[in-house]
């Protein structure tokens, strides 16, 4: 099975995100979304919240599952038989430290790690830009799916 991993912080997850997700799952009999679990990083969402909403945005992809993880992205490719990871690239700016990771994982486990481009209309969308504008009161829908919509929404007005 040729199976392989998109993994991110995914604070919320974003219709970029879900983009490079959707297409990536063209090339591959399943995609793993994989959610990294990081203590360090101040979060809006619990790993379980932004997990919900990943699988409510993929319900009608038939070959996507979501999961968690923890410590090296190449230590779950090795427990889950994945034999590459997919990310998406916004700008040149993504390619540095992408190209720094990409060679690291390859390093460490053999894995590759398979570039897409962003579509263009989601090259300025981050998961940070959209918490901004959300707490600020801006109109992120159509940046991100309808569960991640709600879920801004009510954390934000609480
Ligand atoms: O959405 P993000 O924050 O850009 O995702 C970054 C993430 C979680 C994909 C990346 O930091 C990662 O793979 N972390 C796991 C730890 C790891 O394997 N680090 C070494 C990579 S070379």
């Amino acid at each position: 099975m040729r199976r392989a991993v998109c993994p991110g912080s995914f604070d919320p997850i974003t219709n970029g995100h879900l983009d490079i997700i959707e297409r990536a799952s063209g090339f591959f009999d399943e995609i793993i979304v994989a959610v990294g679990i990081n203590q360090s990083k101040n979060r809006l969402f619990e790993p379980a919240e932004r997990v919900e909403m990943i699988q409510e945005a993929v319900a009608s992809l038939g070959n996507i599952k979501v999961d968690t993880f923890q410590g090296l992205i190449v230590e779950f490719c090795k427990a889950h038989q994945v034999q590459a990871i997919v990310k998406g690239l916004r700008a040149v700016s993504d390619f540095d430290y992408e190209l720094q990771m990409a060679h690291m994982n390859r390093s460490l486990a053999g894995v590759d790690t398979l570039f897409m481009p962003a579509a263009p209309h989601y090259s300025f969308l981050s998961s940070s830009l959209v918490k901004e504008v959300a707490t600020y009161g801006g109109d992120v829908s159509g940046l991100v799916p309808e569960s991640v919509l709600r879920r801004l929404q009510e954390r934000l007005s609480g």
